[in-house]
């Protein structure tokens, strides 16, 4: 599974071309490719996309499904739009817009609610890696924001992990530290719900992966795939990223 997340970038020209170029370039895969525009750009992608096998992501949407919340987008619109996926939890929402777990925990059971998935991130900082603190803090972060859910609902989960120190960075997670972390992430969703829907749980890694570190990252044996950011916004990258 490959996903574009491409944040607040592309106007709905951009990203209607954009996508008209990644469709153009992109070759039959039994990858899952996701497409993440900003919600302004959601109904263009849905689209340009069409019946082809890219599927469309929300980058984030509010807890509750209606009301008197300005500015807010609520997941039964997403799911009127004709969407797959919300992401939440990104840690950009959760430094920016000081959005934590318990606020995330809500957010989930809301996009469920709607037959949307979610994808949920986590991740840790630099300053918590160094102190060895980095396993704990994405124990808490799944414990908190996603295992509320009974055991039917994690079909429908995915899971992100995002080393806050490499999201944008240039800073790779060496495929060792993707590894170790996702193998850590696979064990405590086995502690909660078993081995069977964790070995079924997708893991993805995202932070600073390009076309020339992709590869080394999908070949681990817990990383199911990927959360691109920067490297999505351009069409060769992102196919070069999904032929990896
Ligand atoms: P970059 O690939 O730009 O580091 O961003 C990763 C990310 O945040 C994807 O959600």
């Amino acid at each position: 599974m490959v996903v574009a997340n491409w944040k607040m970038n592309n106007s709905p020209e951009q990203s209607r071309q954009l996508c008209s170029s990644i469709l153009s370039k992109m070759s039959a895969t039994d990858k899952e490719v996701i497409l993440a525009p900003s919600h302004l750009c959601l109904s263009t992608v849905v689209e340009s996309t069409g019946d082809s096998i890219i599927k469309v992501a929300a980058q984030n949407c509010h807890q509750e499904l209606s009301g008197a919340f300005t500015g807010e987008v609520s997941a039964s619109m997403l799911a009127d739009l004709g969407l797959d996926y919300v992401i939440l939890g990104h840690s950009e929402r959760r430094l920016y817009n000081a959005e934590d777990n318990d606020l995330l925990a809500k957010k989930v059971i809301s996009v469920l609610s709607q037959g949307l998935k979610v994808i949920y991130c986590c991740g840790e900082t630099l300053e918590q890696r160094s102190s060895g603190a980095h396993l704990t803090r994405i124990t808490k972060q799944l414990t908190e924001g996603l295992f509320h859910l009974p055991v039917k609902d994690l079909k429908n989960i995915v899971i992100g992990y995002e080393p806050i120190w490499a999201v944008g960075t240039g800073v790779t997670a060496t495929s060792i530290q993707a590894q170790e972390m996702h193998a850590h992430i696979r064990s405590v969703v086995s502690n909660k719900y078993g081995d069977v829907i964790a070995n079924q749980i997708s893991i993805l890694y995202g932070g600073s992966c390009t076309p020339s570190n992709a590869k080394e990252l999908f070949v681990q044996k817990d990383v199911d795939g990927g959360l691109i950011g920067g490297a999505s916004l351009n069409a060769d990258d992102f196919i070069a990223i999904i032929n990896a």
